[in-house]
């Protein structure tokens, strides 16, 4: 199988760690770099994040490069309240060995965009380093082969305001910035941004049940989960009454190897970056606006396909008995 070349643009935090554990397990991917951008933690830490995980999967040659620090026009807000002060649940983990890249994150994008051919980016937080990536050299950014981007929302309501989803909200320039290269800018002709917003990925919940199938087939790995979850799961349970957590990042890894995980349409998206609703995704799902469509909006997505990918990839659960555990544990809720 040839493993498609991928560059993850990041702010991790918990579910970023578990979305690097699924592209790091899934010879799909060939994870060529890893650039880190302030969002869920600010930058030092979302780097220091990145290298734990590459240590848990004994990835620790893949470079790690330090991102934008701020947004482009709006002042920083972290998710420190969502993921802990250290950005993995306060679990208290050991830091990791190694050294920071001396490259910085835009300059190594558009350095591996110029001297490579097919490189995707799976951008799991704010996009700022893309837009500032975009900024410096359109034609070399215009040479991405896809993008696909956890953000924004169609139909639900957002989590940072009634409108808005947190890595659109946090630098809703950046965020405009590529929407409308991928409308006006010619030379991204026939692509699209790949939107796995808020209405496909609050479906993904991982519940008690499925920690617990976890940590039976791969112990270490899973109890590293339950350990960077715990936090998470008791922030879902005070602000949503979910027990168990919402895991956003992991669902654009399992779409970019798997298309038939989520279903969605082609539209021209606007983003909103002023008043009361800055950080909205305007989707002109019936074309009214007559715009070049710049995005590809998922809007379905197939619960058990997600997580039978998950569980198998990254804890080498068995494909037969990981079928039939979830039948049983998500009985009814496999599409929606
Ligand atoms: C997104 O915001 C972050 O808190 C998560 O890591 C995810 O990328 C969900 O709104
Ligand atoms: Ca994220």
């Amino acid at each position: 199988m040839n493993a498609r070349k991928v560059i993850i643009d990041c702010d991790p935090g918990i579910d970023d760690a578990l979305a690097l554990m699924l592209a790091l397990s899934l010879p799909q991917i060939e994870v060529i770099g890893i650039t880190v951008v302030c969002g869920n933690v600010p930058v030092e830490k979302g780097i220091v994040n990145a290298r734990r995980v590459l240590e848990w999967m004994g990835r620790e040659e893949i470079p790690v490069y330090a991102g934008e620090r701020t947004p482009l026009m709006r002042p920083y807000v972290d998710a420190m309240d969502t993921h802990g002060e250290d950005g993995l649940g306060e679990s208290d983990l050991p830091k990791p060995m190694g050294k920071e890249e001396s490259a910085d994150a835009v300059t190594y994008l558009l350095d591996t965009l110029e001297r490579e051919e097919n490189v995707s980016i799976i951008a799991l937080g704010p996009l700022t380093n893309l837009a500032r990536a975009y900024q410096r050299a359109p034609h070399i950014f215009a040479k991405v082969e896809e993008l696909v981007s956890m953000g924004g929302t169609f139909r639900t309501p957002g989590n940072c305001s009634p409108v808005a989803e947190y890595n659109y909200w946090c630098d809703p320039d950046a965020a405009k910035i590529l929407y409308e290269a991928f409308s006006a800018d010619t030379q991204f002709k026939e692509k699209k941004i790949h939107m796995i917003g808020l209405d496909v990925t609050r479906k993904i919940v991982l519940t008690p049940n499925i920690l617990e199938y976890m940590k039976i087939t791969h112990p270490v790995l899973g109890e590293l989960v339950e350990k960077i979850t715990r936090f998470y799961f008791d922030f879902h349970w005070k602000q949503e009454q979910v027990i168990g957590c919402v895991i956003n990042d992991p669902l654009a890894v399992a779409y970019f190897v798997d298309k038939t995980v989520c279903q969605g349409f082609d539209a021209y998206t606007a983003v909103e970056t002023e008043g009361i609703s800055y950080g909205q995704t305007l989707v002109d799902e019936w074309d009214i606006w007559k715009k070049p469509q710049n995005s590809h909006i998922l809007v379905k997505t197939n619960v058990k396909a997600f997580m039978h990918l998950f569980l198998c990839a990254v804890f080498h659960a068995n494909e037969n008995e990981c079928d039939m555990v979830l039948e049983q544990i998500l009985a009814g809720k496999e599409d929606s």
